[in-house]
C-alpha cells in the first residue's frame, strides 16, 4: 500500500472552506486506499505567536474537526506533530542539507516576512518548509495531498530527499504532491483573486466550517461578484462567480456545466442562496460532531495517543536509518 502524509496548522478556531476542499477532503478519500498519516502540525503553528491556552484549544479543535470531517482513526494514523520528536530531529538533519538561498526563495516565507519586516520575522518561519520536509520524509510518503499554495514546499522536500539519497545512499522515498485541479485554490469571497486564508486581513470573505449557519449565509450572500448577469465559469473575467461555482460543485457533486445549465437565466441572488444552502447543509453535521468529540477530551486524547504511537514506530525507524547513513555513532544498548 502506498503511503500518504499531510498536515494542517492549528492556527485558527476553525478550518476554512479552502482547507477542506483543497486538502482534507482528499485526505478522507485517500485513507480508503492508502496507508495514511495525518498530523496537526502544532510545532509549525509556533511560528505565529499565540497564547498557550489558545494554541492548546485550537490543536484539540483541529483534531476533532478532522475526525468530524471524515478521518477515521481506525483507517488512518491521526496524530499531533509535537508528540513525535523525530520530526525535529530529522528537521535538523535536513537544515544542514538545505541551502540558505534555496530556503530564501520560498514564496510563503517571502510574503510573510515582507509583511512583518526582518526584525519581527522569527527564524522558525524561515526553516518552516524544512520541518515540513521532515514531516513528509519521516514517513517515507509517496503522496502529499495539499492545496496549490504548498506545491513549492513539496518541491523543496523532493530536492532535499534527492540530495540526501545521492550523497548518503538511498534512504528516503521521494514524495509527489497530490493537488486536485478543481479545488487547488479556493478564493476569498471578498477578493476572489486571492486565496481564502486564515491570515486574511478581514474575515469577511473566509468561510469557517465551524461558524454558525447564519454567519456563513451572510458572508456568501455578500460575496463580491462580477459585472454581467450570467452564471458561467470564467476565471479570468468572472473570478467571483467562478469561485462560487467551484465551491457549489465540490460540495454538491454537480458538475460546473450542470450548474451553469441549472442557473441559466437566473440572477446572482438565486445562485448565492443556493451556494449558501449547500455550504450550510454540508457543514451543520460537522459542527455538531466536532462539539461532541470535544465534550469528551479524555477520549479524544486517547485516540491521539494511539495515533502518535503508530507514527513514532515508523518515524523512529526512518530516523535511525538516516543517522546511520550520516555516520552518526549510535548509542551502545
Ligand atoms: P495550512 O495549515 O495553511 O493549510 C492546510 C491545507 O489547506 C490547503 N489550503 C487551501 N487549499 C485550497 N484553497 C485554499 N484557499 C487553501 N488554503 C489552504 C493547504 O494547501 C494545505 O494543504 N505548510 C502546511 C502544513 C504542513 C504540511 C506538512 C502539509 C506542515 N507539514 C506536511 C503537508 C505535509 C500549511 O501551512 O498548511
Amino acid at each position: 500500500m502506498k503511503r500518504v502524509l499531510s498536515g494542517i496548522q492549528p492556527t485558527a478556531e476553525s478550518f476554512h472552506l479552502g482547507n477542506y476542499l483543497g486538502a482534507v477532503r482528499q485526505w478522507v478519500e485517500l485513507q480508503k486506499t492508502h496507508d495514511a498519516f495525518y498530523c496537526v502540525v502544532d510545532l509549525h503553528a509556533l511560528t505565529v505567536e499565540t497564547e498557550p491556552a489558545v494554541l492548546r484549544r485550537r490543536t484539540l479543535v483541529a483534531a476533532a474537526q478532522l475526525i468530524a470531517l471524515g478521518l477515521d482513526p481506525d483507517k488512518c494514523t491521526l496524530f499531533i506533530q509535537s508528540h513525535v520528536p523525530e520530526h525535529n530531529q530529522l528537521g535538523w538533519v535536513l537544515e544542514c542539507l538545505a541551502g540558505f538561498g534555496e530556503a530564501s526563495r520560498m514564496t510563503q516565507f517571502k510574503d510573510k516576512s515582507q509583511k512583518s519586516g526582518a526584525d519581527r520575522t522569527v527564524v522558525g518561519l524561515f526553516t518552516y518548509p524544512i520541518l515540513q520536509a521532515a514531516d513528509i520524509m519521516l514517513y517515507q510518503a509517496n503522496l502529499v495531498p495539499v492545496g496549490e499554495d504548498q506545491r513549492q514546499h513539496i518541491e523543496l522536500t523532493r530536492d532535499l530527499g534527492q540530495r540526501f539519497n545521492s550523497r548518503y545512499g538511498q534512504t528516503f522515498v521521494i514524495p509527489e504532491a497530490y493537488i486536485l485541479k478543481s479545488a487547488a485554490k479556493i478564493n476569498d469571497l471578498q477578493d476572489p483573486t486571492a486565496k481564502m486564508s486564515k491570515s486574511a486581513a478581514s474575515n469577511a470573505g473566509v468561510i469557517d466550517i465551524l461558524d454558525a449557519a447564519d454567519i456563513n449565509v451572510k458572508k456568501i450572500k455578500s460575496a463580491v461578484t462580477d459585472t454581467g448577469k450570467e452564471i458561467v465559469f470564467d476565471e479570468k473575467n468572472k473570478p467571483g462567480i467562478s469561485n462560487l461555482l467551484s465551491i457549489h460543485s465540490a460540495l454538491s457533486g454537480n458538475s460546473i456545466k450542470d450548474l451553469e445549465n441549472q442557473f441559466a437565466g437566473k440572477g446572482y441572488g438565486d445562485f448565492k442562496s443556493a451556494v449558501a444552502e449547500v455550504v450550510t447543509d454540508f457543514f451543520a453535521p460537522v459542527r455538531q460532531k466536532t462539539q461532541e468529540l470535544l465534550a469528551d477530551e479524555a477520549a479524544l486524547l486517547q485516540l491521539l495517543a494511539v495515533g502518535s504511537q503508530k507514527a513514532r514506530d515508523v518515524a523512529a525507524k526512518t530516523l535511525a536509518q538516516t543517522y546511520s547513513a550520516l555516520g552518526l555513532v549510535p548509542p551502545k544498548l
